[in-house]
C-alpha cells in the first residue's frame, strides 16, 4: 500500500483499464497534454502528446510493441524514451510511470513542470 510520502511523489492519473489496449488516454497537466499509452502487454507509457517532428498528436497514433507511429508523417517514437527511432531525430518529453494494482501513477513533480 502507498504511504503518505509515496503520495507526495506520485499522483494517481487513471487506471490501466481506462486506457484502450494499443491506444491511449489523454490527461491535462501543467506539463501539457500527456498521452498515456497501453500496449498489448499491458505496459503503460506516458509521453507528451506532441510529436518531436511537427507536434502531431501521438495519442492518435498506432501503438506497436513499445513504439507509436505518429499519425501525421509516420515517424516511430519509442514510448519508453519519447525519442524518434533512427533515422529520425528528436524527443518528446516522456514521463515516469508507476503502475500498482492496476492504478497508473505519474511523478507529481514532472506533471507540474511546464515544458512549453
Ligand atoms: S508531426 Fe509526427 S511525424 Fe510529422
Amino acid at each position: 500500500m502507498s504511504n503518505t510520502s509515496t503520495n507526495q511523489i506520485w499522483q494517481k492519473v487513471t487506471s490501466v483499464d481506462e486506457i484502450p489496449v494499443l491506444g491511449s488516454r489523454i490527461i491535462h497537466a501543467p506539463a501539457g497534454q500527456i498521452a498515456i499509452f497501453r500496449n498489448s502487454e499491458d505496459e503503460v507509457f506516458a509521453v507528451l502528446d506532441k510529436c518531436p517532428h511537427k507536434g502531431g498528436p501521438l495519442s492518435q497514433g498506432i501503438v506497436f510493441g513499445k513504439t507509436v507511429t505518429c499519425p501525421l508523417h509516420s515517424w516511430n517514437i519509442d514510448l519508453s524514451t519519447g525519442c524518434a527511432i533512427a533515422p529520425d531525430e528528436g524527443c518528446a518529453k516522456s514521463f515516469e510511470v508507476k503502475v500498482e494494482s492496476g492504478v497508473v501513477w505519474l511523478n507529481r513533480q514532472e506533471l507540474d513542470t511546464s515544458h512549453g
